[in-house]
């Protein structure tokens, strides 16, 4: 029997809903969630990413100004840049849009971030407080992901998890929460990598495969436990003479091959890139929340 395809964009929906109830509820109190998207340089796909992000907040009602710079920005530009969006009181969250040019380092650019501003998850003070098990803001992918399997029934809890791919922006900080003791998490996990010797070994023990590789095919039919829940998290374009924009897009895993043995299956598009959307939706609102509580 083929897999049932998680729909993530419905999921993402109710979701999104959710966080514009809770935006309309700050603005009753007196302020209005706020996010400054930065943007730098002209990648096809970052400013795609980009421009859902900015348009989800405008649905949400959350305010969004995204701030755009040319390619050859110096680091420390972009960190006067950040410097002045942290004192800026109409922003809540920022989010600076990954990959940044070489000349940068992201590392340096994404601990610049105030800690009560990092929408993103991804600064060195998010990233410890997640690693100890009290998240103020959880990286956006892996909380979507983790809402995706809570909605659609697939609970974690005691599950083998195997998670192709260690980036910081998915695959550490999705171990990290999904081997948490507590509900909706305390699953067995094992990550993958580009040093894994034979990886088919490891993900056809998977109860649930997470592929975050960031190239297609990663994972084939027979490299599927049959039953198995799979998450595809790339987004990869390929080029397609039939389609109009030149190209189409495909995850990291031969999604027919998959579907005809897995139990369910992410769709790409419309799988997990929605549910990245309304996470930050989500941040954005608790740093909005949190800065009402502050407020007193
Ligand atoms: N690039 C790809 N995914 C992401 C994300 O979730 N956040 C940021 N900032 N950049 C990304």
């Amino acid at each position: 029997m083929a897999a049932e395809v998680l729909e993530g964009k419905a999921i993402a929906e109710a979701i999104r809903a959710e966080a514009g109830a809770q935006a309309r509820a700050c603005k009753a109190r007196g302020v209005t969630p706020g996010l400054a998207a930065v943007l730098v340089g002209d990648n096809p796909a970052s400013t795609s990413y980009v421009s859902a992000k900015t348009k989800a907040c405008a649905e949400a009602g959350i305010f969004s100004e995204t701030l755009r710079f040319p390619a050859a920005l110096s680091q420390t530009e972009l960190l006067l840049k950040i410097g002045e969006l942290n004192r800026d009181r109409r922003f809540h969250g920022i989010l600076v849009q990954l990959p940044l040019p070489q000349q940068i380092n992201e590392a340096a650019v994404t601990n610049a971030v105030a800690p009560e501003k990092d929408v993103d998850g991804l600064s060195l003070a998010s990233m410890g407080r997640l690693l100890l098990g009290e998240p103020h803001f959880i990286p956006c992918t892996p909380h979507g992901i983790l809402q995706l399997l809570l909605r659609t029934g697939h609970d974690p809890e005691g599950k083998h998890v195997v998670i192709c791919g260690r980036s910081n922006l998915v695959g550490k900080p999705l171990a990290v929460l999904l081997m948490q003791k507590r509900k909706g998490a305390n699953a067995t996990v094992t990550v993958c990598h580009t040093a894994t010797r034979d990886l088919a070994s490891h993900t056809r023990q998977a109860d649930i495969l997470v592929v975050a590789a960031g190239h297609p095919n990663t994972v084939t039919r027979e490299m599927v436990k049959p039953g198995a829940v799979v998450i595809d998290v790339g987004i990869n374009r390929v080029e397609d003479a039939t389609k109009k924009a030149g190209y189409r897009l495909v995850g990291d895993v031969d999604f027919e091959g998959v579907k005809a043995v897995a139990g369910a299956i992410t769709p790409v598009p419309g799988g997990v890139g929605p549910l990245t959307v309304a996470m930050l939706l989500v941040n954005t609102v608790k740093a909005a929340e949190l800065a009402l509580a502050r407020q007193g």
